[in-house]
């Protein structure tokens, strides 16, 4: 495995373990990105027969790969999938009802890839993912850096986060500070106890 992979899937790995950290069977989890359905599998081990996972993605083959290895693995009943843009979320879902919600920007790995997830629909998706949240619910995102428009995307992804309200969110950005040709970063936000709050009021 070359060693930009390797970070990769360590960010990726990192993302896992804050989102195993908080959620329980039963819980309502949203994977933004579907793609390959690494992650909406991972997010339907977690919530277990009683819960939910609704995933998300703009592409067909991702949506019909992720249904055909969820179904090889016993867990299609625990997921809808839906082939749509992530910025559409909450037209699917109630605000306050889910637990986690993990991005994986970028494009879909072996696919084509001109089409990747664009600053204008991500930004919406996080804003969506932040009403839909409950209190002590979490958003992870893993953001790229190398492909074309891709540092646009971290820079209008870093500008929004780093206005949200520290009074309803933390956020917290892992990046590997000592390695070269930009690897990726990830961003968790995490919704505080407190009274939930809308766009206008989460910014500073
Ligand atoms: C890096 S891949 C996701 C990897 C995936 N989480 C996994 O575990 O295999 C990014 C995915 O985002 C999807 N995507 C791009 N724009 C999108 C949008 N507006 N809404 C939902 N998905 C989108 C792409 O089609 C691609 O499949």
């Amino acid at each position: 495995m070359k060693r930009n992979q390797l970070l990769t899937n360590k960010i990726v790995s990192w993302a896992k373990w804050f989102v195993q950290q908080e959620v329980k069977p039963g819980e309502i989890c949203v994977d933004a990105t579907v793609g390959n359905g690494n992650d909406t599998l991972f997010l339907a081990g977690l919530v277990g027969r009683s819960g939910k996972v609704y995933g998300f993605d703009i592409q067909t083959a991702a949506i019909e790969k992720t249904r055909q290895r969820l179904a090889e693995n016993g867990l299609l009943e625990r997921v809808c999938l839906i082939r749509d843009s992530h910025a559409c979320m909450g037209k699917y879902l109630e605000p306050g009802t889910v637990k986690a919600v993990m991005f994986n920007l970028g494009y879909l790995p072996g696919g084509d890839h001109s089409l990747t997830t664009l600053p204008g629909s991500t930004l919406q998706a996080l804003d969506a993912a932040l009403q839909l949240i409950m209190q002590d619910g979490l958003i992870t995102v893993v953001c790229y850096r190398g492909h074309e428009g891709a540092l646009t995307e971290f820079k209008a992804l870093s500008d929004f986060l780093a206005e949200l309200n520290p009074k309803f969110y933390n956020v917290l950005r892992l990046d590997l500070i000592n390695r070269p040709n930009l690897p990726p970063v990830l961003f968790v936000i995490s919704k505080k106890h407190g009274k939930g709050c809308s766009l206008e009021t989460a910014r500073s």
